[in-house]
């Protein structure tokens, strides 16, 4: 099975976290889309997209590239670290968009020092932890194992 996570992760590295375990015990693909803008996803079975959530929504670089890049009928995962809550419902649109299948949802908590966080030190630091990394790469063999 080919898999290929997109994220963004320009915070502090939250996600990037989290794609990166995955990735150190799974053959797939990663793809950065804060550098990459395009790549043919069609030999993929199984692609997810990963992101922080900024002001309510995935990375715009996550976002514009799953609609200029997604092809029709996928599968797809969805992976997100935030400070208040998780918010898919902006990606999980160009999903539906082309008729693509959302076959999982994993989220935790990821360090924040957005605005007024900044001086109280930040919130939910130490996350992800590695509870939350060994959750992300459970919730990864769950999907395979579906597959
Ligand atoms: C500019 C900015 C806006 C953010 N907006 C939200 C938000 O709307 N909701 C939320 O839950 N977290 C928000 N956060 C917190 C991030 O989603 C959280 O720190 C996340 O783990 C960052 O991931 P990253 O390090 O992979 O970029 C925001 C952070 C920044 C820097």
């Amino acid at each position: 099975m080919k898999t290929v996570i997109i994220y963004a992760s320009v915070h502090h590295n939250n996600t990037k976290e989290l794609v990166c375990a995955i990735a150190a015990e799974n053959d797939i693909d990663v793809v950065d889309a804060a550098k990459i803008t395009e790549k043919d996803l069609s030999g993929y079975d199984l692609i997810g997209f990963a992101s922080g959530i900024y002001f309510g929504k995935m990375h715009q670089s996550v976002i514009n590239f799953a609609e200029v890049n997604l092809p029709e009928n996928k599968d797809v995962f969805l992976m997100c670290t935030y400070g208040g809550k998780p918010v898919f419902d902006s990606i999980k649109k160009i999903v539906k968009e082309k008729q693509g299948r959302i076959v999982g949802e994993f989220s935790c908590k990821g360090f924040d020092t957005f605005g007024p966080f900044k001086l109280i030190g930040g919130i939910s630091k130490g996350h992800p932890d590695k509870n939350d990394l060994d959750n992300a790469k459970a919730f990864f063999k769950e999907l395979e194992k579906g597959k």
